[in-house]
């Protein structure tokens, strides 16, 4: 069956979180890396377990209570001014550098953003990309108060789309994602920057491709 739509992760797939870094560093000198990675692995792991635990809260305020902790932890004094300048951060992160070609070249398909991040985190990011008119939506877990990978969540592409899943291609650099969206039933695309390895979890991507560039060369052919 061609594919009628390509549906993309936001978060380490078309912006990256680590666009932070900079502002970590000139906050807290030595320490902005550490910062940065353990806030996204602890903003993460605060979406699944408040799905377990069936505590939803939007993005936005996940983020913020991931950023305390990591803060924290790292000894990094965190005042309401600090937090203001990295939670605005958040709203401005840099497409990837081989975003915008890639979709330029795939828009012959509805593309559309499915993402843990709430209407107020996604709109404004994608209004700074200036990226408004690229997608035909932008699909937030928010309406259905649970996060990736709940397999409806992924469902709520194909409700919002109009198109049947076996015409979705699902993007995501976030493999567990992308294990995710397979084990739904969706085409998965994992964009494996890092060159990582394939996440355990009895699902395995059906495409890995070294970055964005190469999706649409592989869907032409
Ligand atoms: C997203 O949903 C998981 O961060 C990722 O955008």
């Amino acid at each position: 069956m061609p594919l009628k739509a390509l549906v993309f992760d936001a978060y380490g797939t078309l912006f990256d979180v680590h666009s932070v870094i900079r502002r970590c560093e000139q906050l807290w000198p030595g320490k902005g890396e550490r910062i940065s990675q353990l806030w996204r692995s602890k903003q993460l792991e605060y979406t699944w377990q408040r799905s377990l635990m069936r505590r939803y809260e939007p993005f936005s305020l996940v983020t913020r209570a991931a950023l305390d902790y990591a803060c924290e932890i790292l000894g990094a004094a965190l005042g309401p001014r600090e937090a203001e300048l990295l939670m605005r951060d958040y709203l401005e992160l840099a497409a990837y550098p081989d975003v915008a070609a890639a979709l330029e070249k795939l828009s012959a398909l509805r593309l559309a953003i499915l993402s843990n991040g709430s209407p107020d985190m996604l709109d404004p990011l994608v209004k700074h990309c200036g990226m408004e008119r690229v997608f035909a939506a932008v699909i937030s877990v928010d309406e259905l108060r649970v996060y990736k990978p709940a397999p409806e969540v992924y469902a709520l592409a194909v409700s919002k789309l109009g198109v049947s899943a076996d015409e979705i291609g699902f993007v995501s650099s976030n493999c567990w994602d992308a294990i995710g969206a397979k084990s739904f039933g969706l085409s998965t695309y994992w964009i494996n920057r890092g060159g990582a390895p394939v996440d355990r979890l009895g699902f395995a991507p059906d495409r890995r491709l070294n970055g964005l560039g190469e999706l649409p060369a592989l869907l032409a052919r």
